[in-house]
C-alpha cells in the first residue's frame, strides 16, 4: 500500500530551512496502482434517485475537460518558478495527480455512455462553459481562476470524507473514485493558490475577480442534469428540480456544508494551512481508498 506521505519536508514549514511559498508540508504522492472496475455501474448508481445519479455523472464527465483546463493554466508559467524548488515540485506533481484523475474519470464516462448516458453532448456543453469563463484572460488571471476553482474542490474534499450518508448512497466503485480524486484535491488544495501567490502577490481584487468568474462552474451542475434526463427521453419536473435542490441544500446537504470553506476563500488574509489533524486525516483517507482496491 502506498503511504499519503513519502516524506515530511519541513523546508516548507513556516521556519523551515528554504524559503518558499509553499504551504504543503509534504512531498506530493502520485498513485498509479489504483484498479478501477467500472463495469457494474448502473443508471441509477445512487439510490437516491436518478437525478441525484446524474448530477454526480455530470461530475465524472466534467473531470477530463476541468482537468485539461487545469493542466493548461498550470503550465504557462510552471517553468518560470525560480528559486523555489518545493514550490515547482508540488505543481509539477499537482499536474500528475491531475492527468491520473483524468484517466481515471475517462474510463467511467466509458462506462456511463455505454449504458446510456450522454456524455458528448454533456462534454461540449462543459467545454462551451469553460470557454466562457476564459474569454480574454491572461496567463496569471488564469491562475487566479483555477486557484479558486480548486479551492473549491478542496472544499467539497473537506466535506465529502465525513459524509456517510452521501457516500453510502452510491455504487462502491463510484464512491471510490470520487474518494480517489477528493483524497488528491485535498492533498493539493494549497498548490494553485501558492503557484498564483508566487506571480500575484497578496493581491486581493484581482483573486476576488478571478473567483468570481469561477463561479460558472457551479452552473454546469444542473446544465448536464438537463442534458442526462433528456438523453433519457426525460423532462425534468419543478418537482424533480426541487428534489436535486433538496439533496445538495438540505439533506444531505453537501452545498450548504462546504460553503463556510467556500467562504474562506473570500477572506483578505485567506491561507490554507495543513494542521496535524489533517494530516491524520489524509492518512485515514489513504487507507480507506486502499482497503477498497482489495474488493
Ligand atoms: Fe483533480
Ligand atoms: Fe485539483
Amino acid at each position: 500500500m502506498a503511504k499519503v506521505r513519502e516524506e515530511m519536508v519541513n523546508d516548507a514549514a513556516p521556519g523551515g530551512s528554504v524559503e518558499t511559498l509553499s504551504q504543503t508540508p509534504f512531498k506530493i504522492n502520485v498513485r498509479k496502482d489504483i484498479v478501477w472496475d467500472f463495469s457494474q455501474v448502473p443508471v441509477q448508481f445512487d439510490s437516491t434517485d436518478k437525478i441525484v445519479s446524474y448530477m454526480w455523472a455530470g461530475l465524472v464527465v466534467a473531470g477530463p475537460p476541468v482537468e485539461r483546463f487545469f493542466i493548461k493554466a498550470l503550465k504557462p508559467t510552471l517553468d518560470t518558478i525560480k528559486g523555489d524548488p518545493k514550490l515547482k515540485q508540488d505543481v509539477e506533481d499537482m499536474i500528475a495527480q491531475e492527468v491520473q484523475h483524468s484517466a481515471a474519470h475517462i474510463k467511467l464516462t466509458k462506462q456511463l455512455e455505454a449504458i446510456g448516458y450522454d456524455c458528448k453532448k454533456a462534454t461540449a456543453y462543459i467545454e462551451d462553459v469553460l470557454k466562457d469563463l476564459t474569454l480574454g484572460l491572461s496567463p496569471v488571471d488564469m491562475l487566479g481562476v483555477v486557484a479558486a476553482g480548486e479551492h473549491s474542490l478542496y472544499a467539497i474534499a473537506s466535506v465529502f470524507i465525513d459524509a456517510k450518508e452521501v457516500r453510502e448512497r452510491m455504487h462502491p466503485q463510484v464512491e471510490r473514485l470520487f474518494l480517489y480524486h477528493f483524497l488528491e484535491e485535498a492533498e493539493h488544495g494549497a498548490v494553485s493558490h501558492d503557484q498564483y501567490r508566487y506571480f500575484m502577490g497578496n493581491s486581493y481584487w484581482h483573486r476576488i475577480r478571478m473567483a468570481y468568474r469561477a463561479r460558472h462552474v457551479f452552473r454546469m451542475l444542473t446544465g448536464v442534469v438537463d442534458i442526462f434526463a433528456a438523453g433519457f427521453g426525460q423532462k425534468l419536473t419543478a418537482a424533480d428540480h426541487m428534489r436535486l435542490w433538496h439533496y445538495q441544500w438540505v439533506y444531505p446537504g453537501m452545498m450548504r456544508k462546504m460553503s463556510g470553506r467556500l467562504a474562506e476563500y473570500l477572506s483578505p488574509t485567506y491561507k490554507l494551512t495543513f494542521k496535524h489533524e489533517d494530516l491524520d486525516l489524509l492518512d485515514r483517507w489513504n487507507a480507506e481508498l486502499y482497503a477498497g482496491q482489495a474488493k
